[in-house]
């Protein structure tokens, strides 16, 4: 049987999914012959973790809606997976399409492998070699079972091939966040949040952070406050703050603490465009995010990552990354430098150019199975 239409199922679930999926929806609505359909896992589901993105990335509504909350791992990952199989099992499609390294991407991953649906994985590759984050035991286990692979920095490629991977099912086609970035400078440049916190461009430093190896131990979240107390004195810290962070302050008895730091602005988490208008215009950027790395390599702003590894090496090399660690010492110190001997700011990593959705498509519709 021939059939007339490729039908592709695109999974997403979290917040740092959102950027990624919405440029591969358009590039997948303006091909010829192709259904998409979108499914939510639900993983994210704050107004301000979710909604937010879809209307502002124009995203369009999801096909079906998972709503899976927050559990424990294995909770929220065995959930996904009973909620996701009947989807698959009604909507038989060529392709499920998953991105990042989210519980919801491995969960899906692991329900299409099991029905014989091919899988492709966008932001295939990456590697910390830190097997305590889980972020990278769904990487590692969705690389290993994925039908097309489509990676973001050449790093991502040698990894695959030393895991054993056909090379034919590994695509370098650069990195979809970075498109929407691309096509939403303009708009983020209206953002009024600059003026809404009474900030001066280059003259504030912007703080994001939720990995638990920061936020769930005193230790390290207080020696990152004791940072904040002497960056603050130099710059305002502008923190917005993701709602694990914000639970465990309060958890872990800190709240006080960072309350009392003047000029530590801690505010809600915020949307697409307001935090990329914050973050273009900052003197620094301080994160234990994996996309902010590469966000910040292309609009050339120093970026000080707060982890001992990053999966995203590039941002290193050819990019304004520094990977600094949570010793509230040398966070200071490395704050310093930075401000005194800004990075090279003119590299960019190639293919990081706009058109990498496009280029999965491409491909998608290529190796069309009929
Ligand atoms: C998840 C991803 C991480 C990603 C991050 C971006 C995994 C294993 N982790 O981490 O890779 O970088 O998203 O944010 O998939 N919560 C809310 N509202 C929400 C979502 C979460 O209040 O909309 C709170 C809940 O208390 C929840 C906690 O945040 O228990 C953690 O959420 P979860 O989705 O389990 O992990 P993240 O830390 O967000």
């Amino acid at each position: 049987m021939v059939r007339d239409m490729l039908k592709i199922v695109c999974v997403c679930g979290a917040r740092p999914n959102f950027m990624k999926i919405a440029p591969i929806m358009d590039a997948l609505g303006r091909a010829d012959g192709v259904r998409t359909l979108l499914v939510h896992t639900g993983q994210h589901y704050d107004e301000r973790m979710s909604r937010l993105f879809f209307g502002q990335l124009n995203i369009p509504e999801p096909d079906v809606n998972l709503e899976v909350g927050s559990c424990s791992h294995a909770v929220q990952t065995g959930q996904v997976m009973e909620r996701f199989e009947p989807v698959c099992l009604k909507e038989k499609p060529d392709w499920v399409l998953v991105v990042g390294d989210v519980n919801s991407t491995l969960a899906c991953a692991l329900v299409a492998s099991k029905l014989g649906i091919r899988i492709a994985h966008v932001e295939a590759g990456l590697r910390s070699f830190d097997r305590t984050m889980p972020e990278e035991i769904n990487r590692v286990l969705t690389d290993a079972i994925s039908d097309a692979l489509f990676v973001t920095e050449p790093s991502g490629v040698d990894n695959l091939k030393r895991e054993g991977v056909a090379d034919e099912k590994v695509h370098l086609v650069g990195n979809v966040m970075i498109d929407t970035l691309l096509r939403s400078r303009s708009r983020a440049e209206e953002s009024t949040i600059l003026e809404t916190l009474g900030i001066q461009p280059r003259r504030y430093a912007v703080l994001t952070l939720h990995r638990p190896s920061n936020v769930d131990n005193v230790e390290v979240f207080s020696s990152i406050l004791g940072a904040l107390e002497k960056i603050c004195q130099e710059m305002p810290v502008v923190f917005p703050m993701h709602p694990r962070s914000r639970k465990n302050l309060a958890a872990l008895g800190l709240e006080s603490r960072a309350e009392g730091i003047a000029r530590l602005r801690m505010v809600e988490p915020l949307g697409y465009l307001d935090f990329l208008k914050l973050t273009a215009n900052a003197a620094v950027v301080l994160t234990d995010s994996g996309g902010i790395q590469e966000e910040t390599t292309i609009l050339g702003v120093p970026c000080l990552t707060l982890r001992e590894n990053t999966e995203r090496p590039i941002t290193v090399s050819q990019g304004t990354n520094r990977l600094i660690g949570s010793d509230g010492e040398a966070i200071l110190a490395a704050f310093r430098e930075v401000c005194e001997h800004p990075p090279d700011l003119s590299r960019r990593p190639e293919l990081w150019d706009g058109n990498a959705a496009q280029r999965i498509v491409d491909v998608l519709v290529r190796t069309c199975p009929n």
